[in-house]
């Protein structure tokens, strides 16, 4: 099963950015983990990461075909992109939305998540750990 772990914006400076909210692992060390922990499950994880809200739908789209499972921390373009909420719903494929923080209790405008209703399930609040556990709710579907 290929799996693409898809993170948005700001998700770059994990390690450095707000270490109090997200911890001090970066990304690098996540996606690295990411392949591990989807190896471990017999899956290939292929990681992308973009600041463009247009280059994660055009991203999206090319999982068509050669994806079967996506896993996507869309950063603060959670909250307010009905375009990536789109494109999830328009490729089809069993998505997991996954936060390193927990947004249910955080400022009032990070509780909504647009992109929910689209994804199987919402992970939040776990840290890095969130990513192995939505990988794991995949293997099981
Ligand atoms: C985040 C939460 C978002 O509100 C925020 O804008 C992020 C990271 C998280 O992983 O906790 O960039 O998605």
């Amino acid at each position: 099963m290929n799996v693409l772990v898809v993170n948005g914006p700001n998700l770059n400076l994990l390690g450095t950015r707000r270490p109090d909210v997200y911890g001090h692992t970066t990304l690098g060390e996540i996606e690295q983990a990411c392949r591990k922990w989807g190896a471990d499950l017999g899956m290939t994880v292929s990681a992308f990461q973009s600041n463009h809200e247009g280059e994660i739908i055009d991203r999206l789209h090319a999982a068509i075909g050669t994806m079967d499972w996506i896993v996507i921390n869309p950063g603060a373009l959670t909250h307010y992109s009905y375009a990536i909420h789109d494109a999830i719903e328009a490729i089809g494929l069993p998505t997991i939305e996954v936060h390193l923080s927990d947004i249910f209790s955080r400022e009032e405008w990070r509780r909504t998540s647009v992109v929910s209703p689209v994804c199987a399930a919402t992970i939040a609040g776990r840290g890095p750990d969130g990513y192995r556990m939505a990988l794991e709710a995949l293997n099981q579907t």
